[in-house]
């Protein structure tokens, strides 16, 4: 999406909006499967960003799914099942029920703990139907088993009880910054799985991980040479001694780059010195990871639409004053919201903004979109633009209004 398309998008702009630009979504995904080899299969965690669910589609992905609203988005999108591993540490009975029961043994299941083993047991012998499951290996938190619990497990399994053994899923956090730490569980999942195979006869077919891929948000930090980074990554999984499939699942390293959050400066001061900007948008939309207090200053495109509507002296002032003898004006971009925390950015330079501009904020397709605090002062949810070059832009969700849901709807 390039900065032409952006500036006549503008003219019809009502709302902030999230705008996904299917194009850099496949074409990452592509960069991705290219340089990691058909041999690996990719996973999308839609945690990550539900909106992107049906254009992946046509990718050849897999989904991780953890909720029932997320399952319900995938029944929507009409996700074929067996492209479906339904994972999350609260499997809930009703619903695992109702999958069984609707889709037979089609989807995989993760293994959070024994209590997760017994009732997919339990419910895939009511159901009659043997189900794939992956056993998740903890990495010192609240998800997984350990592996005694693992091994112990294995060792009295027996693949006829309705639960089929497909392997192992791994994933310990986002956001790691060079190869090393992938490397380190690496191995650590490559004598795991020799363990595993030694010590219960039981064969790994398949090794789940997700790399937690970084994603660097702000100005200062370097981009990475992301072919340069999957080689090295792919040279990590050539060394394993493990050679069964190898499924990568991730978020955050698919999504991020296609989805910008376009928003309207609604006004302007200047109080004590400090520059304020308020933005139609706020924090209940947006969401960095990583956002210090709003030091950081992430990849914005501005759009200066009507430099002439100023009503600020000082912004007048500003402008009739040479342009060499100006200082550099920096601004706090503030949103909607009634909390001084609703800072999206401290010191971002821009000397001409003014009322009526338009900021893009860009690398926000991951995680951003649901993660704002979108109740807060009951006001609406953003409106949703897909972009195509072939299509141009289309709004898929309109904004919504929260005010419905934040009072008593029972009387
Ligand atoms: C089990 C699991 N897999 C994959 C992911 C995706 O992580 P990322 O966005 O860092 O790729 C997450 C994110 O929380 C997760 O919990």
């Amino acid at each position: 999406m390039q900065k032409e398309q952006i500036l006549s998008f503008l003219n019809t702009y009502t709302d902030p909006c999230y705008i996904f630009d299917l194009d850099e979504l496949s074409r990452r995904f592509l960069m991705l499967q290219q340089t990691l080899g058909d041999e690996i299969t990719l996973c999308y965690a839609m945690k990550a960003n539900p909106f992107l669910v049906a254009p992946l589609l046509h990718l050849s992905t897999k989904y991780e799914v953890c909720s029932p609203g997320e399952f319900a988005i995938c029944e929507k999108e009409h996700i074929p099942m067996d492209r479906i591993v339904l994972s999350g540490v609260n499997k809930e009975e009703r619903e695992l029920k109702r999958i069984m029961k609707t889709y037979g043994s089609a989807c995989t299941y993760t293994v959070e703990s024994l209590h997760q083993f017994y009732l997919l047991k339990s419910l895939a012998a009511q159901s009659n139907k043997t189900i794939s499951v992956l056993l998740r290996l903890s990495s010192g938190n609240q998800f997984g088993m350990d592996e005694h619990t693992i091994l112990e497990l294995l060792k009295t399994w027996n693949n006829s009880d309705f639960l089929h053994f497909q392997g192992i899923q791994y994933y310990s956090g986002t956001q790691k910054k060079n190869l090393n730490r992938q490397e380190k569980e690496l191995m650590h999942l490559d004598d795991f799985c020799r363990q595993v195979q030694q010590e219960t006869q039981m064969i790994v077919e398949e090794l789940e991980y997700g790399p937690g891929f970084y994603v660097p948000y702000f100005e200062k930090e370097e981009d990475a040479d992301d072919i340069e980074l999957l080689k090295g990554f792919k040279k990590i999984l050539s060394n394993m001694n493990y050679s069964g499939k190898i499924t990568l699942e991730m978020g955050r390293y698919i999504a991020a780059y296609c989805g910008s959050y376009l928003t309207k400066v609604i006004d302007t001061k200047v109080t004590h010195d400090a520059h304020y900007c308020i933005i139609d948008g706020g924090i209940n939309h947006i969401n960095y990871y990583g956002q210090a207090m709003a030091m950081k200053l992430p990849h914005i495109q501005y759009y200066p639409v009507s430099a002439e509507a100023i009503p600020d002296n000082q912004e007048n002032k500003l402008k009739n004053e040479p342009e060499e003898s100006k200082s550099p004006v920096t601004w706090n971009i503030c949103g909607s919201l009634c909390t001084s925390g609703d800072v999206l950015v401290k010191q971002y330079p821009q000397s001409q903004l003014a009322i009526g501009d338009y900021l893009l904020f860009e690398r926000l397709g991951a995680y951003s979109v649901t993660e704002g605090i979108y109740l807060f002062l009951s006001r609406d949810l953003p409106q949703i633009y897909f972009y195509t070059a072939d299509n141009g832009f289309s709004l898929v969700r309109d904004s919504l209004p929260t005010h419905n849901i934040n009072c008593c709807t029972a009387h």
